[in-house]
């Protein structure tokens, strides 16, 4: 049996990973029984939606992902582009390798690209196609200005299995008329991914390159580093208007006054600092994770900007933050998985669990309501907290369940 998964984007590898690793791990444990089941070959896509050493190549070390079987270097381009040629490129490989199952995970141009090729392929006559798998369904923002709604709703149509990470999930698909036999509620692969490497993402020397150890704990410090919040914003709607990206640095800097804030920088953020002309209102514009700020010795107040990080570098400093501060989907998951306080500068969320039993807060993008939920965050005691499902089993659940229901339809025909 043959399951092809896709991956295109930086939010992408971390859901899939644990998929592939749930694979080899079934394909062993088949090997060893007396009548072992069909053991399943996985075929790794990277569309390169994302393509930079520091967006794509280091989380394949980081997570060790597999080589990709195949690259579509798509590249970067407006959403029509981008989308039209993932799907002129995927086509021809869909069509040579036949996958029973093409899996796509989340929400980016690659998950609904390759799903639309999938849903209109016929392998023979008989109009046979893969089984169409959608890991991460279900979520909803019911925002279609955001172009991952649009590529939510879609790819949810399309799919024959579509693998929930919360009830909500469950709850929107069946209120849009989705056959409840087709959705399984099965947990969060980006949480496998985040249990399984926390003990990794531990050993990172992020926090003394950056001069962020302190040592000892105490002093308002977490684990031993010292005093620090992150920033990470990426979203079009956020920085690509300049009095919106504007309003949001005015709202975080209060707390940037007296605790260093880290800023790993977006591609896409990056150049928008440079086009409106705002490097000024940071400590360190070099691009570069030299963290040693204004001073060289402890990293000072202020917005302090760096390179993309890694998935364990971020994770390490998600782990050691006494605060995040987010425009990202996956970091709202994380941070509630991690006890970490988090403010959303969203108006809304797809990921509503987080909100109500995790450690997130929505502040939307005005300067004061960012200061406050800044301010209410700062009051909370970090707390740990699991959504239910979120235990590092989703991939495996995911990968029973797809040999099954891929092995009756093979049966069938
Ligand atoms: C995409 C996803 C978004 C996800 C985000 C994570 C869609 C619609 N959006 O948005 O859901 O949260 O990835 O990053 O799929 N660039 C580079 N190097 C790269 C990739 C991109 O420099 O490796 C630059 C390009 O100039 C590009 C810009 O970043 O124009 C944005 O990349 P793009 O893939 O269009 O969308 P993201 O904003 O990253």
């Amino acid at each position: 049996m043959k399951i092809m998964i896709i991956v295109g984007a930086r939010p992408n590898f971390m859901k899939a990973a644990p998929l592939l690793s749930a694979i080899r791990t079934r394909n062993a444990r088949e090997s060893g029984h007396s009548a072992p089941a069909e053991s399943i070959h996985a075929y790794l896509v990277h569309t390169g939606q994302h393509y930079d050493l520091t967006m794509s190549d280091s989380f394949f070390s980081d997570l060790a992902l597999p080589k990709p079987d195949e690259c579509l270097a798509v590249g970067s381009a407006s959403h029509a582009m981008q989308t039209a040629e993932i799907m002129r490129r995927f086509e021809q490989v869909v069509l040579r390798e036949m996958p029973d199952v093409l899996t796509v995970v989340g929400d980016v141009n690659s998950t609904v690209a390759c799903a639309l090729v999938a849903a209109k392929i016929t392998y023979d006559a008989g109009g046979k196609r893969p089984l169409i798998a959608h890991v991460e369904a279900g979520l909803r923002s019911f925002d279609r200005s955001m172009p991952e709604e649009v590529n939510r709703v879609v790819t949810d149509h399309l799919a024959d299995l579509l693998f929930t990470t919360e009830r909500s999930g469950m709850e929107n698909l069946l209120r849009e008329g989705i056959a409840s036999e087709k959705i399984h509620f099965v947990g969060n692969t980006m949480i496998d991914c985040l249990l399984a490497s926390k003990e990794n993402a531990e050993r990172s020397t992020i926090l003394a390159q950056l001069r962020l150890r302190n040592g000892h704990p105490g002093n308002g410090s977490r684990n031993g580093a010292r005093r620090y919040a992150l920033l990470t914003l990426h979203r079009p709607s956020n920085v690509d208007d300049r009095d919106t990206f504007l309003r949001i640095l005015q709202g975080v800097e209060e707390l940037s006054s007296s605790c260093p804030i880290l800023f790993p920088v977006h591609p896409r953020t990056a150049k928008r600092i440079t086009e409106y002309g705002l490097e000024s209102r940071f400590v360190s514009a070099n691009g570069q994770a030299s963290g040693n700020g204004s001073n060289g010795h402890f990293m000072s107040a202020g917005i302090h900007l760096l390179g993309p990080l890694g998935y364990l570098d971020f994770l390490c400093l998600m782990q050691h933050a006494v605060m995040v501060i987010t425009d990202s989907g996956g970091i709202q998951e994380e941070t509630t998985c991690l006890g970490i306080p988090c403010v959303t500068v969203r108006e809304n969320t797809e990921r509503p669990v987080t909100v109500s039993e995790g450690t997130n807060m929505l502040s939307g993008t005005s300067s004061d309501r960012i200061r406050l939920a800044i301010a209410a965050q700062t009051r909370r005691n970090p707390s740990l907290s699991a959504p239910e499902m979120w235990d590092g089993q989703a991939a495996s659940r995911i990968v029973d369940i797809l040999a099954e229901k891929a092995c009756k339809v093979m049966t069938v025909q």
